[in-house]
Formats: structure tokens, sequence, C-alpha cells
């Protein structure tokens, strides 16, 4: 029997995703889960035809001239700002992510750290694990409105429109929206979402919301001057990447109270987090667990398996992020 094409699955994923893998490939899958360094990487991908890659690995023109059989890239999220997509295509390696079958999910969760961080939430319960919870006063912990008050969405793709949905329909709230291309009109129209420009996007939100892809361009998109914009009764939620915002800026923002409160999932040099953001009290911090649940984490692994599967079987990806290069491509 002819020998399978190889795969690397480069972090521990479902078994029966890998299982699914290995119905057309030979799968050497890193199931310790530790994070390969880049020469780990280059090592374990000789010979290989495909990966499942993760946000963990970064995937270039390095990766792709050192890994001369590599065809394709298969990300398990919907950001790819670890893989360099022009060098991909350049070599003619084939990129995919997971777009879809986490937005709903996410949404919920950027839902969670607005409440979170308006009412207070982890700030309140450290307070009481703490001990210090010795009498109710009327003012404890009183935090911001979020039915009622004003939303705004910094990037407004598919999981921006599903947090306004919730806003708008849930909650009550008016939702302002800047983003770098304006929603159709019908599509404005059902997420209840005004389009503004940035400035009065930072001036105007009660709670603001980043969900914009990263790229070099909107490194530090939030940084000390657009912070000092927000009225400082505002609350700041980022669950797009670290980087966009500028988290040494933001912690001394909240530390001298310029906003009222932050919550964040994502942060610049993950799993990192900035010194200081670990002492103030007002942010709520979580580890980049946006997607994180059982159903959309096994829904995304399995659509980067199929993505494999139908690109080096077929040649036809579900989701490409390259797809110029489909038919074109030397490898
Ligand atoms: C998670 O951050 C993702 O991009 O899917």
């Amino acid at each position: 029997m002819a020998q399978k094409p190889s795969i690397l699955v480069s972090r521990k994923i479902f078994p029966d995703v890998v299982d699914h893998l290995r119905e057309h490939f030979d799968v050497d899958s890193n199931d310790s889960d530790g994070v390969l360094t880049p020469a780990e990487l280059i090592a374990r991908l000789q010979g290989k035809v495909g990966a499942l890659t993760t946000g963990s690995e970064r995937i270039d023109a390095a990766v792709a001239a050192a890994c001369p059989q590599l065809r394709m890239v298969a990300n398990i999220a919907v950001g790819f700002n670890n893989f360099d997509v022009p060098a991909l295509s350049a070599a003619g390696v084939l990129a995919t992510n997971t777009p879809d079958v986490l937005t709903e999910t996410t949404a919920d969760f950027g839902f969670a750290l607005i409440m979170a961080t308006a009412r207070r939430l982890t700030e309140s319960e450290h307070f009481l694990r703490a001990g210090q919870w010795n009498r109710w006063a009327l003012d404890m912990f009183a935090g911001a409105e979020v039915h009622g008050s004003t939303l705004g969405i910094l990037g407004m793709g598919r999981i921006g429109q599903a947090i306004a949905r919730r806003g708008a329909h849930g909650f009550g709230m008016k939702v302002i929206y800047h983003n770098r291309t304006r929603l159709d009109a019908a599509l404005e129209a059902e997420c209840k979402a005004s389009y503004v420009d940035k400035t009065t996007l930072l001036k105007t939100a009660d709670h603001l919301i980043l969900v914009l892809p990263y790229s070099s361009e909107n490194h530090h998109t939030i940084g000390a001057a657009e912070i000092a914009q927000m009225k400082p009764t505002a609350t700041l939620v980022n669950i797009a990447r670290g980087g966009i915002v500028d988290d040494a800026a933001l912690a001394l923002a909240l530390r001298n109270r310029v906003i009222a409160a932050a919550g964040l999932d994502v942060f610049e040099g993950e799993p990192k987090v900035h010194p200081d953001l670990l002492t103030v009290p007002n942010v709520v911090l979580t580890p980049h667990i946006a997607s994180a649940t059982l159903k959309t984490r096994h829904a995304m692994a399995k659509l980067a398996a199929d993505n494999v599967i139908a690109y080096l079987t077929q040649g036809q990806p579900l989701t490409p992020l390259n797809a110029e290069i489909i038919g074109k491509a030397a490898r």
C-alpha cells in the first residue's frame, strides 16, 4: 500500500480529530503540547506536506524556505497574524483559518468581559475572597450601567456584528462602530449600529470593545492619546489581539483613573502579561479564552483538519486565506 503523506499537528488537539486526519495522512501530533521553538518547528516539519498550527507558531518565509515539501498550513484560529500570508503565497504555501465556527461563542465572551468590567466582577470577588467583606454599603463596588448605555465597537467583522446584536437587541444599548469599511445599510439596520469616525467612537462610547484583526498598521491603535479621549467613566475591552493596545499605557491610565476599568483577554507578548496590569485593581484579566468552549474549540480543530484534507486530497480548501494560489502553487 502506498505510504500516506505526512502532516504535523503542532499542539495537542482532540483525539477524534487526529483519528480523522489519520484516515488520510501519517500524522505527527505534538501531544506533549509544549510550544515548539522555531528550530523545533522546522525540524518537525521536515518531510511534512501540511500542518495544523495555532497562534503559538510563526509561519513565514523562513519556515516555507526551510520546509520545501510544506504545501499548506491550517491555523486553528480565526486570527492569523502568526502567518506571513504574502510570504506564504510567494512560496506557494496555502494558508487557512477558522472563521464562522467561533463567532457567537467569542461574542458571548466579549459580552461577558464587558459586563465583568463594567460591574467590577473580579475586583469584588477578590475583595470577598480576601475576607474584607464585613459590612454592606450602598456604594460598594458601584460600577457602570450596561443596559441602555452606548456600546462602541472598533472592528465590525462577524464577531463585532454579533456583539452589536447582543448589545442592541438584548441590552437596549445604543451601538456605534468604526471599521475600515462601513457595513451596508441592511446590515447596519439589522445590527442597529451607527457608523462613526474613530474619534467620535472614543469620545462617545461608555463601553468600547476591540474586535479588529492585528496587523503592523494597527499596532498600538489604542495608546495613551486614544485612552485620554475616552470618558473617565468608560471601560475598554480587548478580545482582539495583543499589540492593538499599548498595555503599558493602559496600565498607567487605569492606575490614574483616566478611564474606569478594562477587560483584557489578549496581551502584548502573551502568555506574559505586563506586570503593571497585574497590580492595578480595575482590570479583568483572562488568558486568551474568548472562543474557549469545548464545542467551539472542537469545531475549530475540525475545520482546520477538514481544510487540510480538502486541499491536500482534492485541491479545494474550505476557508482559504490565499485562494489566489490554488492551481498555481508550484508545491
Ligand atoms: C483566537 O484568538 C482566534 O483568532 O481564533
